[in-house]
């Protein structure tokens, strides 16, 4: 509650990871969740009175919808089946999301996304959705239940969502899919180490998001803006320079345009200006604050064909482009 009252935060929620419950039975031979539900102030909903339905919901539901004037939330216990399973095939080693919960899920949203679709969709959970397997290293703990979850969130009658998640450790940024398919932020660990992790090349980060809330009318549309904190050891946390392996310190999210006409209207800004820096660019495409890491890189590799300019970049951000003499 500190975090909330120093930081004048509105809400303070949170959601389950797998090292929240109990479900190697340490401490209780048969309630996994027993002490998590004990907390007080309550989890994950400190703002709520423990036998208030939004806080009970949550586990009883294994989610929670939580709606304030300009946004949504759905909060999704990724770990409601922790402590169960058979001996062979714990269920600890995984997320879930069953077909019950995403039927129920899917019904809720229904009702709420038509009585106010302009609200901005989050959606919480702790488990990931892709895995991150290489040959190095047998990623086994994905969310089951996945890759449904993303086809509901990505039906264009329940607008656009915004994902938040951890477990891997592993900063990422993307679209899961289509043109209306939810954009994922996949976060990095604040405090965890590497040991016994050294396949991560993430280092810790924790984030500010600012979502834009601002739309009044239609489906929501999901754009913003992520700056990204680094612990640096002997400094402490930065953002003022970017950490391979992690999120750049600046970033954005939303931008669904098509990057090769993108590209032609910044080459003929060139053209007229002979040079545009990236500031010159911000300030002339203000869309271009919600390309996403991966989207600056192809933009990147369309503007390096173009023989009538040069192109200079600092990491994988435009430094400045300039008419090719
Ligand atoms: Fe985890």
């Amino acid at each position: 509650m500190a975090v909330r009252d120093e930081n004048n935060i509105s809400h303070l929620l949170a959601t389950c990871g797998n090292h929240d419950l109990d479900s190697r039975h340490k401490q209780n031979k048969f309630d996994p969740r027993g002490f998590l539900k004990a907390l007080e102030p309550p989890f994950p909903t400190p703002g709520a009175k423990k036998h208030e339905a939004i806080h009970l919901e949550y586990w009883a539901n294994n989610f929670s919808i939580i709606e304030d004037a300009n946004w949504r939330l759905l909060n999704i216990n990724s770990c409601a089946y922790h402590g169960y399973g058979e001996s062979s095939e714990p269920e600890l080693l995984h997320g879930r999301i069953s077909d019950y919960t995403l039927d129920a899920i899917e019904a809720r949203l229904g009702e709420v996304v038509s009585a106010s679709p302009q609200k901005t969709n989050i959606c919480l959970f702790h488990h990931h959705l892709r895995d991150v397997s290489s040959d190095e290293f047998e990623d086994k703990s994905t969310m089951k239940g996945a890759n449904r979850l993303i086809k509901l969130l990505s039906k264009a009658n329940l607008g656009e969502w915004f994902v938040l998640h951890g477990h891997r450790h592993r900063s990422d940024l993307y679209c899961a899919g289509g043109n209306s398919a939810p954009i994922v932020l996949s976060c990095a660990s604040f405090s965890a180490t590497r040991t016994g992790d050294e396949n991560n090349p993430c280092p810790n980060q924790f984030y500010v998001i600012d979502l834009d809330t601002s739309q009044t009318v239609g489906f929501s549309k999901v754009k913003g803006t992520i700056q990204a904190w680094n612990w640096t050891p002997g400094t402490g946390w930065q953002s003022d320079a970017s950490i391979p392996g992690g999120l750049p310190i600046k970033t954005g999210f939303g931008y669904r345009g098509d990057l090769h006409a993108f590209s032609d209207r910044l080459c003929e800004a060139v053209n007229a200006d002979g040079r545009v820096t990236w500031q010159d660019a911000l300030a002339r495409f203000s869309e271009l604050q919600y390309f996403m890491p991966s989207d600056l890189e192809a933009l990147n590799g369309i503007l390096s064909l173009r023989p009538e300019i040069v192109l200079s970049l600092e990491g994988t951000r435009i430094r400045e482009l300039v008419r090719n003499a």
